[in-house]
């Protein structure tokens, strides 16, 4: 206890924070629904699209609903002309991330709703920003490489644009569907850092645009979203099935954090890590790259053998990233473009029920002591 009565709960560990009607995280039973439907069901079962109509509106949507949410989503595409012309300014090894920072930013000032926080207006901007992201990860990605960015396809759904836009050729739509239930599986996820930064600024009142630019940063880190690239890094490192015992060993004694494992929230296992497990074995076989998931699988089984460690969502969706072609440094510019759908559901929500954030910290500094003139000072 402090001075003054509050308990210091560092990481904010346990601390429920906010009411919401999104996601239902049941960390005890490694269990995760949508707005009441289980993940697996939303991941195998529903587009991407049909998730995110369900987090801004809280319900699945009706075949005339869903319809009009696509052609809005696809009517969004374009970015402003400024935006690509900023991509080709930023240096040649500007960091994904931070250029996504940097276009979040850009969209917020071209956004025709501006910092309007009604209900309609964020419905409007939540809708925007999802196609808006895409694009813009895919372009910068494109320009880096000295390449045009490839316009958005209108006939093309929002996964198989986004892999469109990538690599310039149409996917398969076995591909397509893998990529489809990634977005959906990072859709949500109750008050992860990145989520709790978009509601805290929220909180003061600020605007979807400024919030986002907030997650993005959040979901840079590697203790965060940034896991994912770090996994692929490792298991390229590991580069044989035959070499992960070593690797393994190695790692152990030397108490390194290893990617991709381990959770706050859940103990007993992440459901998502279980589905892309199925979908990263599928992917790799069928790209012939059987050998990262192989590796996956030994490096898993070791790593929790040894230290209890569960993976994480990030754990096998490396190796699945990894096999649709997917850059390893656009990992978390690609979990940026499914949390997307839930960072901005958790903005409405916040405005619809908004109070300022902000928690106590506990003062261990210097005592109050007398003020030194300049002059004076040793
Ligand atoms: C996700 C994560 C930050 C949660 O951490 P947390 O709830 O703060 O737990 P802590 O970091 O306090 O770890 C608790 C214990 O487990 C160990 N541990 C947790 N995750 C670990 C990991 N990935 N590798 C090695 N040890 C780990 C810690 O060393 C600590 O052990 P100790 O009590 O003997 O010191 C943590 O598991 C981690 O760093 N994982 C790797 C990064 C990652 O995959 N992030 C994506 C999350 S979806």
């Amino acid at each position: 206890m402090d001075k003054e009565g509050s308990q210091l709960i560092r990481g904010l560990e346990g601390v429920v924070a906010a009411e919401t009607r999104l996601c239902d995280l049941d960390g005890k039973n490694g269990r995760l629904a949508y707005c009441g439907y289980d993940i697996e069901d939303l991941a195998r079962r529903a587009t991407f699209e049909e998730v995110c109509h369900l987090l801004w509106h809280g319900e699945l949507p009706t075949a005339a609903q869903l319809d009009r949410t696509t052609v809005a989503l696809i009517a969004a595409r374009e970015i402003p002309r400024e935006l690509v012309q900023a991509f080709a300014l930023m240096p040649k090894d500007t960091d994904p991330m931070r250029a996504l920072q940097a276009s979040v930013a850009m969209l917020g000032m071209r956004d025709p709703d501006g910092t309007d926080n009604s209900r309609a207006a964020n419905l409007r901007k939540a809708l925007r920003l999802t196609s808006q992201l895409a694009t813009a990860i895919c372009a910068h990605h494109r320009v880096r490489q000295g390449q045009s960015p490839v316009p958005p396809a209108p006939d093309l759904s929002h996964a198989a644009n986004f892999l469109s836009m990538l690599s310039g050729t149409r996917p398969s739509a076995i591909v397509t569907k893998a990529f489809d239930a990634s977005l959906t599986l990072y859709a949500e996820h109750e008050l992860n850092a990145s989520t709790f930064t978009t509601r805290t600024i929220t909180s003061t009142q600020s605007d979807m645009h400024s919030a986002v630019a907030g997650g993005v940063g959040a979901l840079k880190g590697p203790l965060h979203g940034g896991a994912g690239e770090a996994v692929m890094r490792t298991l390229l490192e590991i580069g044989e099935v035959a070499n992960v015992d070593v690797f393994s060993e190695r790692a152990l004694a030397e108490k390194r954090r290893l990617m991709g494992f381990g959770h706050r929230v859940y103990t007993a296992g992440d459901p998502r890590a279980a589905i892309l497990r199925g979908m990263a074995e599928e992917a790799c076989r069928q790209s012939g790259q059987f050998k990262w998931y192989e590796i996956a699988v030994k490096l898993h089984a070791r790593i929790n053998a040894a230290k209890k460690l569960i993976p994480n969502v990030d754990f096998y969706s490396a190796p699945l990233f990894y096999s649709l072609g997917i850059p390893v440094d656009l990992f978390t510019p690609v979990i940026a473009a499914g949390r997307i759908a839930g960072w901005t559901a958790n903005i409405i929500e916040q405005h619809e029920d908004n109070r300022l954030i902000r928690p106590r910290a506990d003062y261990t500094g210097a005592g109050r002591r007398a003020f030194t003139p300049l002059d004076k000072r040793a």
